[in-house]
């Protein structure tokens, strides 16, 4: 594959590895090189997957997208340390553009997150435009009553504090107090705040599917890369 080729000082920073001033010393270090050979000056234009920094080659020098078991008790927020971000490699973290979720999930929700540096990615997957599906699995602290799936389907159920109604959601009852629901937007809170409005309490919220993306065998905690395959589905 062709790739473009990039300021090298410009390329190390965007990737975490130091800051552009601080790349002046790699050089001098003699620690960065192109097939072998020393590389000298910050400015020289290289292209990314030739580049090797102590004779290992670049940490993903092309954007990334991860798809993660979000475990309970991680927060989406970049700056806490609860954060998700805790579970991958440090140098992440000071990426640019940064690597950030796909839309967010509440502390104590578990599930399908992907995350990804790629902004047209993150907008692909987040634009109500596209309305992609999210099926969680949700416990509730009473039964259901059987008026719920009617209303959260009929795309009228107003939440506290919003003019517009929620957009028409899917719900298959499993048990008394266990359903499947599928939403076609991400607001703030949602599914406990659906259920709220429903004079009921959201025990446990799990997502199962973000559009055609699933954990299959993922741990809490755990995340992989996806193929190229993947990265290019629809919804
Ligand atoms: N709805 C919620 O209430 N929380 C989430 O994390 C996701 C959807």
């Amino acid at each position: 594959m062709a790739h473009s080729s990039e300021r090298l000082d410009h390329l190390l920073s965007r990737l975490g590895y130091c800051s552009r001033s601080e790349v002046r010393d790699l050089l001098r270090e003699g620690r960065v090189s192109v097939d072998g050979m020393p590389l000298r000056k910050a400015a020289t234009k290289v292209d990314p997957a030739t580049v090797q920094i102590d004779e290992e080659p670049l940490d993903h020098p092309y954007p990334l997208y991860v798809l993660y078991h979000k475990p309970l008790g991680k927060v989406c927020a970049h700056d806490d340390p609860r954060a998700i971000y805790q579970d991958f490699p440090p140098r992440w973290r000071y990426r640019r553009p940064s690597f950030s979720s796909v839309g967010r999930l509440d502390r104590e929700t578990s599930g399908v997150l992907l995350l990804t540096d790629d902004g047209d990615w993150l907008h692909r997957w987040t634009s109500p435009r596209y309305a992609i599906p999210r099926r969680y699995r949700v416990t509730l602290q009473n039964p259901l009553q059987g008026h719920e799936a009617g209303i959260l389907a009929s795309g009228t159920l107003l939440l506290e504090g919003e003019h517009s109604p929620c957009k028409v959601a899917e719900m298959i009852p499993l048990d008394t107090t266990e359903l499947q629901l599928t939403l076609h937007e991400g607001r703030y809170h949602e599914v406990r705040r659906m259920f709220a409005a429903l004079d009921n309490l959201v025990l446990s919220l799990h997502r199962e599917a973000f559009g055609p993306f699933t954990l299959d065998d993922l741990a809490p905690g755990q995340w992989r890369e996806l193929s190229e395959i993947e990265r290019q589905m629809e919804s």
